[in-house]
């Protein structure tokens, strides 16, 4: 088995780091800072910097290892600067053999509601959705040219221990009437981790997979059963004409989409059966 690589080794990757020592499988993070870097020696795990935003990796250290890419992208603009450097380092530092990108489900934009397969057309609304496309498509101008294997992930809300918003409920913040609010969909951090490693094992070659639990609500209705299931007092509930002076810029922007992401295909392929196919059952193991 080659050397896994995990560039972007946070809060998702450490998990998945975690999962490749258990397998006995050599297995490098690589983070941004020097926090980052300290996180992971405290977590035993071999780790390396390199911020993308400024340097290429190192030479030779990618030469045919499994790469998961979970390094957000910039936050400005419509093209991917960190993903950019990145495929444009690897004829000094190595072709990787496969890599799988962590992408988001923003860059199927606004469905209206719509079940969304893996077939959908990408028709990102917001620049930090572009950016994503942007960076799924320097990946798979890469994978074109190289004949080096590409695996992407259009993953939907995370959420798990420690990433729930139980700060925002106990704010008070306000939330959309649960009738005018957008569906949103979720999938629970070891479902991912678990996703994240069969597709790296075994999806084919240039595969899309979408990745949730299969049962999306709306943004209101995930806050709702947040603070029933943590003792907290239920947010307020707004009319939509009035959340865009009550609401973030970026709550706006989520709100602004709504889809239903269908899971089947991961399902089927990939053959992981979710250990939390609802937020209820996720909730008790996340609080
Ligand atoms: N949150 C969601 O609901 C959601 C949904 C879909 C997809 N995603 C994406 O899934 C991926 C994994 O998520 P996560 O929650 O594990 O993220 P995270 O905890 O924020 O970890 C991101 C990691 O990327 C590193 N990083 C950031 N900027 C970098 C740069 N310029 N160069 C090199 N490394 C850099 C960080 O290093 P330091 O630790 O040193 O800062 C950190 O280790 C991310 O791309 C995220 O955007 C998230």
């Amino acid at each position: 088995m080659s050397e896994t690589v995990i560039l972007g080794c946070g809060y998702v990757g450490m998990r998945i780091a975690r999962q490749c020592l258990d397998r006995r499988e050599a297995v490098v993070g690589w983070v941004r800072s020097e926090a980052g870097l300290a996180r992971l020696q405290e977590a035993g795990l071999a780790g390396m910097r390199c911020d993308l935003a400024r340097e290429e990796p190192p030479s030779g250290v990618l030469e045919g290892v499994r790469l998961f890419h979970l390094v957000p992208p910039v936050e400005q603009g419509v093209e991917d600067a960190h993903t950019r450097r990145l495929v444009s380092s690897f004829d000094r530092a190595g072709q990787p053999k496969r890599i799988l990108y962590m992408s988001t489900t923003g860059v199927y934009g606004d469905c209206r509601g719509e079940w969304v397969d893996e077939g959908w057309p990408t028709r990102p609304t917001v620049d930090r959705s572009r950016r994503r496309l942007d960076a799924e498509e320097t990946l798979r101008r890469w994978s074109h040219d190289t004949g080096g294997e590409l695996v992407v992930l259009r993953v939907s809300g995370i959420y798990g221990p420690g990433r729930l918003p139980l700060a925002r409920l106990r704010q008070r913040v306000p939330m959309v009437r649960p009738e005018e609010a957008p569906y949103s969909n979720r999938i629970h951090v070891d479902d991912l981790v678990r996703i994240s490693l069969a597709a790296m094992d075994k999806a084919e070659d240039g595969a899309v997979f979408n990745v949730s639990d299969g049962n999306p609500s709306t943004m209101t209705d995930y806050f709702i059963q947040i603070a029933d299931a943590a003792g907290l007092p239920r947010p307020p509930l707004i009319p939509m004409s009035e959340a865009p002076d009550q609401l973030s810029a970026g709550m706006m922007s989520y709100m602004s989409e709504s889809r239903r992401l269908s899971n089947r295909k991961l399902l089927d392929e990939l053959g992981v059966e979710l250990i939390y196919p609802s937020l209820a059952e996720g909730l008790r193991s996340a609080l």
